[in-house]
């Protein structure tokens, strides 16, 4: 049986949870939504079933052309699930619809923790999701610092995390945000609100964060300060980083000097130069004393794909192991393999 599910909001998370959810042998997409009849309205509807996310604008779409095939509850009447890809806070209100028609959602990290019963991390907590009703895939950088901490702290006994978030100012395409030339303390007054939402996942890690927001689309960055609690080498860490698949090393060796590079790299390597894995520089993982430093690079656009995925599974009681294999193999993640 393949699980029914209804993507709400199709930009920049939903239109790529929509293409890896096609990529699973185990689930289909019913219909995704929007609100506007714009370019992405029109390349969605050639893809997949598309219904409208709002009552009003029906006869919008049907003036450029648009073919609809209903609104949001209609599509909610096919589906087993809804994986909730609205703007920030949007999210909060469709609960009401989700909870009114009973039927299981995900939300994703611009929405408050208590929208659902658990935020989400595939690595750190699946079991936790399993047979839930509502799920909160934690953001981009909540997703990449978990992932990174995890990995660590079920290898080695760690202390205190001390993590400097470079945050991209917006996504490529983004351009009513404007073109700015500053860089900006996010919050200027500590501690950044990174560090209480990775504790939404992993309560136990003793974590202060940071942040800035700088004139770049590509990628965020974070540079973390790790303290160790036992003797461990930096070939040990190398090794326990090199074991997860959704940890991708690259060396500055192979020409991967920044986030330009990167992405360089990524438009041969995958479509819409997505990057599901967190990406760290092998010469940045380096030991001084008790603290362990890394740097690693977040494609924010990318990240929070197969968690979605394997949040879908968890609420529906799949295993663990076999789901985040099964989401692995069909997003190629791992296979970068120099
Ligand atoms: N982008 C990132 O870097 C990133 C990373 C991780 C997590 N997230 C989180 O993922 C969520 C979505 O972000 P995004 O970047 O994908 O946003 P986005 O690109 O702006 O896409 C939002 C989509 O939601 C649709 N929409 C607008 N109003 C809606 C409503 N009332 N009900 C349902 N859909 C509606 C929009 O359709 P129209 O265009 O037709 O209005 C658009 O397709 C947010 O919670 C965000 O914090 C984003």
């Amino acid at each position: 049986m393949r699980l029914k599910v209804a993507i709400n909001g199709y930009g920049t998370i939903g239109k790529r949870v929509a293409d890896a959810i096609a990529l699973q042998d185990d689930m289909e997409v019913v219909g995704v939504t929007k609100t506007k009849p714009d370019f992405e309205a029109k390349m969605a509807s050639m893809k997949f079933d598309l219904y409208l996310a709002k009552k009003d604008g029906a006869e919008l779409f049907e003036k450029a052309g648009i073919e609809t095939c209903g609104f949001l509850e209609d599509l909610l009447g096919k589906a087993d699930i809804v994986v909730d890809c609205s703007p920030d806070k949007v999210g909060a209100e469709n609960k009401k619809i989700y909870e009114r028609l009973g039927i299981k959602a995900i939300f994703q990290g611009g929405e408050k923790k208590d929208v659902a019963e658990i935020s989400f991390n595939a690595l750190a907590n699946y079991d936790q999701a399993k047979n839930r009703r509502f799920v909160r895939v934690v953001s981009c950088n909540t997703t990449a610092l978990t992932r990174l901490i995890y990995q660590l702290k079920t290898n080695f006994k760690i202390g205190r995390v001390r993590a400097t978030i470079l945050r991209r100012i917006s996504d490529p395409k983004e351009d009513k945000k404007g073109l700015m030339n500053a860089i900006m303390p996010d919050p200027i007054a500590l501690p950044s609100h990174h560090a209480k939402d990775v504790k939404t996942v992993l309560p136990d890690v003793d974590i202060v964060t940071t942040a800035f927001k700088l004139p770049t689309t590509l990628m965020h960055v974070h540079s973390l300060s790790i303290e160790l609690k036992e003797k461990v080498s930096r070939e040990d860490v190398v090794t326990v980083l090199e074991k997860e698949p959704r940890i991708m090393l690259v060396s500055e060796a192979d020409g991967f000097t920044s986030t330009a590079k990167i992405i360089e790299f990524a438009r041969e390597f995958r479509a819409r130069n997505d990057l599901f894995e967190n990406v760290v520089w092998l010469e940045s993982i380096a030991i001084d004393g008790n603290d362990l430093f890394v740097t690693q690079a977040v494609h924010q656009e990318a990240i929070v794909v197969p968690e979605n995925i394997d949040a879908i599974r968890a609420i529906f009681g799949v295993e663990k192991k076999l789901s985040i294999e099964k989401t692995n193999r069909s997003l190629r993640i791992g296979e970068k393999n120099f």
